[in-house]
């Protein structure tokens, strides 16, 4: 059985024991405000409407010049939306809700330490700082439309406004996680080609003041490395009256942003109209392979979708406060932090901390103190919160009318605690499946109009339609209990567009696997690959199940197997590698390594060590494994090829199995000494 078969098959498993669980209607409080009440939402965005029905997200934008062809797909399965028109996100997302909403909050910052001063940054701030920084990026750094800036920053205002700063001059940004190592910037700073790196010196994690400025100047080596010079690092600072960084400027390389930015005082930089299929940023993610792919999402489709799905499945209206508490680092925070709500004037919290800083009550504080009413985090950070403190949500008056679960399958009983005891039992919940590459939600169901099923993320969003195959492309029909690959029939605007500079591995990577005809210009023949299985029971609902492929989702945020492995190999002593997941109460996965030596060497603490260090300094702390084990070999099939499925079943103390047409059976029951004593 190959190891795509064994996570199909298990998931399946599961999904048969699955037990159905009782609806939860949203309040009625709820649906009186909602933003969207009416079913017939779905006959508009039905097949037979495809893609006019796009229209109606687009039309919630101010474009330049009106498109001739809603989709183009001419060059499939590279789509085209919204051919003709011209737009500008950052006009968008600031210039145009200056009229009515100038003084209105954008963001307001809380940083980490409780005892420092909310930020508030108005429409009108957040206006003048984006044409300050717009104007310093075209005119110090050179940058014009088309160029590809690495923007590599925490959580604070400066990363929305180097977003916007980029997008008002059509340079395509590279936001790269700031918890990702100088290493993994560096390979994205090469892969997207970008000359102009922006870091910031430090920033606030769990009560400490981190360095973030070194990571700069590892991430600029390693680029040079593969051939890409960085030939400016544009450096904020956290604080104007400290270092948080002993890490030396390079002369003629390094420059802070607050000393150049005197130059740019009251600069006013036009937004430029772009065409609607221009690039706005990349956002690297992990696959199958070892290298972070580059998902190219496009201006005005994406930033329909992302408008569209924020007023109507995350429901937010101008007088809303709303809180998102993902990173802008990745694809959530771009789309729900950013882009989305900022199309709509919404006023939303930038948080730059842990959640659990300094205690497990902070969120509650920040929410009845800003009077938050719509709050989106993930599972992750739901048990998290729920372990640390179960009762402190009753403690705190705040009244949530909504709220978001993103990232991973919430466990039915994660759900229940987030209903009753964080959303008081008075607030809509959604749980939203997508991904990188989806730009937008999936799906979900809509808050006002269908009910919600605990661990379920609902029917597809209006204008998604899935369909669930088996492996030879057979639909599996709704309420047969069986699981499969999870597939998009149809194009949508927010969809990304292509992997930067490797149109062959997106193809590939998402349609080749059912596709009907490769010569096709027809959507029809297309059906996008997710890698996700799934399931729909009977009433339409879909029960997402996991990965098919070599990805593994830590704490909602994709690790790609093939990237641990690599970096373990990077470790002189280390002949073979193979990471496989290992459930985790908080988590939801965690990565676990084996590995063995080259011949002459001997396991010790110290191997291990600089296995998990080779792993933090290659990736970033995220990807730290839980357990590294040095087994004496791999099991193995006949054809040499190491068996994740029996290391996994080990790791998790499953039954392994019948594994005896291995090539090396005896092993097994060694490694299962080895790591269950
Ligand atoms: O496996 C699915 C899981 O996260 C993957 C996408 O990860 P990423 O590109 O990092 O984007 C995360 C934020 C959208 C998916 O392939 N996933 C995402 N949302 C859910 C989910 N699994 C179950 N339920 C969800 N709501």
């Amino acid at each position: 059985m190959s190891e795509q078969e064994w996570v199909q098959v298990s998931e399946a498993q599961i999904a048969v024991h699955w037990q159905e669980e009782e609806l939860f209607h949203p309040p009625a409080e709820f649906i009186a405000q909602a933003n969207m009440t009416d079913p017939s939402i779905y006959g508009r965005f039905s097949l037979e409407n495809f893609p006019e029905c796009y229209k109606e997200y687009a039309d919630l934008l101010t474009w330049y010049q009106y498109w001739h062809t809603t989709l183009d797909t001419s060059d499939a399965p590279c789509w085209k939306w919204f051919v003709g028109g011209k737009i500008n996100a950052s006009y968008n997302c600031v210039d145009r809700h200056l009229a009515k909403h100038q003084n209105k909050a954008s963001f307001v910052f809380v940083p980490e330490p409780e005892d420092e001063p909310h930020l508030v940054l108005t429409y009108r701030e957040l206006w003048v700082r984006v044409n300050e920084v717009a104007a310093l990026l075209r005119d110090f750094a050179g940058l014009q439309a088309g160029d590809r800036v690495t923007l590599h920053l925490p959580m604070v205002p400066e990363l929305p406004i180097m977003m916007l700063a980029c997008a008002r001059l059509g340079v395509i940004h590279s936001v790269v996680f700031g918890g990702f190592s100088g290493r993994a910037c560096g390979e994205r700073i090469a892969d997207s080609g970008s000359r102009v790196l922006v870091t910031m010196d430090g920033y606030n994690r769990k009560g400490e003041l981190l360095d973030h400025k070194s990571k700069s100047d590892i991430a600029v080596e390693v680029a040079q490395e593969e051939g890409q010079t960085v030939d400016k690092v544009l450096v904020w600072r956290r604080y104007r009256d400290r270092h948080a960084s002993a890490a030396p400027m390079v002369e003629g390389r390094d420059y802070f942003m607050d000393d150049l930015l005197k130059g740019y005082v009251g600069a006013r930089v036009d937004p430029v109209p772009m065409p609607a299929e221009a690039p706005l940023f990349l956002m690297y993610t992990s696959g199958t392979t070892g290298k972070p792919k580059g998902c190219q999402h496009s201006t005005g489709g994406y930033l329909a979708y992302v408008a569209g799905t924020s007023k109507y499945v995350q429901d937010i209206h101008p007088e809303d406060v709303y809180w998102c508490m993902a990173d802008i680092g990745w694809i959530t925070g771009h789309s729900y932090i950013v882009y989305g709500p900022l199309a709509l004037g919404a006023s939303s919290v930038l948080y730059e901390g842990s959640p659990t800083c300094p205690d497990a009550g902070r969120p509650w504080r920040i929410a009845e103190r800003l009077n938050v009413n719509i709050f989106h985090t993930a599972p992750t950070t739901i048990r998290m919160l729920r372990k640390a403190g179960p009762d402190e949500p009753a403690k705190h008056s705040y009244h949530f009318k909504h709220m978001t679960t993103v990232g991973e399958p919430i466990e039915p009983e994660v759900w229940r605690w987030y209903y009753y005891v964080v959303g008081k039992g008075k607030a809509a919940i959604v749980d939203t499946w997508w991904q990188t590459e989806t730009g937008g939600f999936l799906c979900s169901t809509m808050p006002a109009i269908q009910a919600m099923k605990p661990g379920s993320a609902g029917p597809a969003v209006p204008g998604i339609h899935p369909v669930v195959y088996d492996e030879e492309g057979k639909e599996i029909e709704k309420g047969s209990g069986r699981a499969g690959n999870i597939c998009i029939r149809n194009p949508w605007p927010g969809a990304f567009q292509t992997v930067w500079g490797d149109r062959g591995r997106y193809v590939e990577t998402y349609y080749a696997k059912y596709c009907h005809d490769e010569e096709s210009k027809d959507w029809r023949d297309w059906p996008y690959f997710t890698g996700d299985a799934a399931m729909q029971s009977q009433d339409g609902y879909y029960r997402i199940l996991g990965r098919v492929d070599d990805v593994i989702n830590v704490a909602g945020h994709r690790l790609g197997t093939k990237e641990l492995e690599s970096a373990s190999l990077a470790v002189l002593e280390v002949a073979e590698a193979a990471v496989v997941p290992l459930a985790d109460p908080i988590k939801g996965r965690v990565p676990d390594i084996y590995i063995s030596l080259k011949p002459g060497y001997k396991p010790s603490q110290r191997i291990k060590a600089a296995v998990t260090q080779a792993i933090e300094v290659s990736i970033g702390k995220i990807a730290r494994p839980q357990h590294v084990y040095i087994v004496p070999d791999m099991p193995k099939t006949r054809s040499g090829k190491i068996m994740r499925r029996v290391l996994a079943d080990i790791s998790n103390g499953r039954d392994i199995g019948d594994v005896t047409t291995l090539a090396n059976p005896e092993i097994v029951r060694e490694i299962q000494r080895m790591v269950q004593g």
